[in-house]
């Protein structure tokens, strides 16, 4: 009888300890947890304040990368006060309502309170910009280079339409970005397209989608990037060279120096994956681009363990993402045992 009352009270203690530890986890949240009141919220609801970071997945793919995950996941935690929208083209309202078992990699990101999922839908973005024309009449099944050209234009119409910051996937962010319209300096007098920000309806957008459709031209990479977006800047101003870490203006365009988001430059991005001797601080950044279309051929990973840059950079910036890269090294360590058994 005794027993049977002792095995009672332990088991209500548990029920107890495990209400408690869930409430300590998520506060309000006790036998479900589902972070479904964003469900009901539309783009526009989110990005009207013209707040929002944006983030694209211009292919079918619902799986990202520990990179695309990590660049996500730090903008979320750098900018605590305004959303997050990641935009995949392969999302449907089928793949919404069950992200967890669609894209499981993606449910982490989604249960953070500021980041957002939804559907990319082209015809309504392009919707009253030049864009649309252009759009309506491409055959992408001819452009060779069209997942870079299609996520050039979206940007654009993207950052135009709703206002706020566009980045692209392989950038972790390490503080915020304390300007509102900006173009990112690569080197010198050349501006890249990987990140930028404006308020909505900005001029300077508008003209650079002109300009993509008047000037055309889908064999040259990157004549609708970056090339456009400096032939559409040193139009408007005379840029001169950087000295120092000072950054240009160009009536109320910041032109930022590439000390803030390029300290390591393109052709040193496999720096990245190295083992420094003292770890950088990178003082004068807003944000790290990793270079990943470098990286095709060489398929670098972050490698747990390797202490090289990378993995220092998503232990401090995207420690989700990090333990989830440990959780996966850790499985397949025990798969590789019990196959060498
Ligand atoms: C998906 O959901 C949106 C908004 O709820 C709706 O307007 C649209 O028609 C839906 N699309 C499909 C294919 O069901
Ligand atoms: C697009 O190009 C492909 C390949 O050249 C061709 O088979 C297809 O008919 C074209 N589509 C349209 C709508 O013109
Ligand atoms: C740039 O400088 C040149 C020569 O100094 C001048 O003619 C031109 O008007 C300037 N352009 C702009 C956009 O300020
Ligand atoms: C910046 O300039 C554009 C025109 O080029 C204008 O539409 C916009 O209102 C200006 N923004 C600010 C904050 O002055
Ligand atoms: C970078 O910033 C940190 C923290 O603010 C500071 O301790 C450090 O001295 C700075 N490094 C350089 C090179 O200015
Ligand atoms: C990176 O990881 C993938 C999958 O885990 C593996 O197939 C590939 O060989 C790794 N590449 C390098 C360079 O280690």
């Amino acid at each position: 009888m005794l027993k049977e009352i002792q095995l009672c009270l332990c088991a209500i203690f548990i029920f107890a300890f495990g209400i408690f530890y869930q409430l300590y986890q998520d506060p309000g949240c006790v036998f479900s947890c589902k972070p479904i009141s964003k469900h009901s919220l539309t783009p526009k609801d989110v990005m009207s304040q013209g707040r929002s970071i944006i983030f694209l997945e211009t292919t079918e793919n619902l799986q990202p990368s520990p990179l695309v995950l990590c660049s996500v996941e730090s903008a979320a935690r750098i900018y605590l006060d305004r959303p997050i929208i990641f935009l995949m083209k392969g999302m449907d309202n089928n793949s919404m309502t069950d992200l967890a078992s669609s894209c499981p990699s993606l449910s982490f990101l989604y249960a953070m309170k500021n980041v957002f999922i939804f559907p990319l839908k082209l015809n309504i973005l392009f919707q009253d910009t030049p864009l649309l024309p252009w759009y309506l009449q491409v055959n992408a099944t001819q452009e060779k280079h069209w997942v870079y050209i299609i996520s050039d234009a979206i940007r654009l119409a993207m950052v135009w339409r709703y206002g706020g910051i566009y980045m692209d996937t392989d950038v972790i962010s390490i503080r915020p970005i304390p300007v509102t319209n900006f173009l990112a300096a690569q080197s010198s007098q050349f501006s890249s397209n990987g990140i930028f920000g404006f308020q909505q309806y900005h001029q300077f957008l508008w003209d650079c989608m002109e300009d993509f459709v008047e000037n055309y031209n889908g064999d040259i990479w990157g004549n609708q990037g970056p090339y456009l977006i400096t032939r559409m800047l040193s139009k408007l101003c005379n840029l001169t060279d950087f000295v120092d870490t000072e950054d240009q203006k160009c009536h109320n365009i910041s032109f930022l120096n590439p000390q803030r988001f390029y300290p390591i430059p393109y052709g040193l991005w496999t720096k990245y994956y190295e083992v420094w001797d003292s770890r950088p601080e990178f003082n004068n950044s807003y944000a790290l681009h990793l270079w990943n279309y470098m990286n095709q051929d060489q398929k670098k990973n972050i490698t747990v363990g390797s202490n090289t840059l990378v993995e220092n950079l998503f232990r401090t910036y995207c420690p989700t993402t990090y333990k989830t890269l440990i959780r996966a090294a850790k499985q397949s360590e025990h798969l590789f045992q019990n196959e060498t058994r």
